[in-house]
């Protein structure tokens, strides 16, 4: 899943953090075993959670009248993750597992910059 025009925004510190999200989900799919996929998921775990909370703190400092529904989203995303790492320490890598990493981690990051982040940045450049 490479990072494709489309997915920027146009403010240079979120950009730059999407695309290491991206390299770090590729990293994720591409994880071969076991130990490998876990860890992968924990760093992207936690990546996940530093960039929230930073994209946060942009849309509080130019007070986004969003922020607090843009806020939920993610909160929902970290929810929906934790499950599934739950879900993989229970059940391991299975092709439900990958799938759900496609539908959930993959198309949900997708949705989320297209939508909710380009409108976002739409009202952080005309600030
Ligand atoms: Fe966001």
């Amino acid at each position: 899943m490479l990072w494709s025009k489309s997915l920027e925004t146009g403010i240079a510190k979120i950009d730059e953090q999407h695309k290491e999200l991206f390299k770090r989900v590729d990293a994720l799919m591409d994880a071969g075993n076991k130990d490998r996929f876990k860890e992968t998921l924990d760093f992207l775990g936690d990546y996940i959670v530093t960039h929230f909370s930073d994209e946060q703190k942009m849309q509080a400092e130019a007070k986004y009248p969003k922020a607090a529904i843009h806020k939920r989203y993610h909160d929902n995303y970290v929810i929906e993750f934790r499950k599934l790492r739950e879900q993989f320490l229970k059940e391991g890598h299975t092709l439900a597992m990958s799938q759900a990493v496609n539908k959930n981690v993959i198309g949900w990051l997708k949705d989320h910059i297209l939508i909710h982040d380009k409108e976002f940045a739409t009202f952080y450049k005309n600030k």
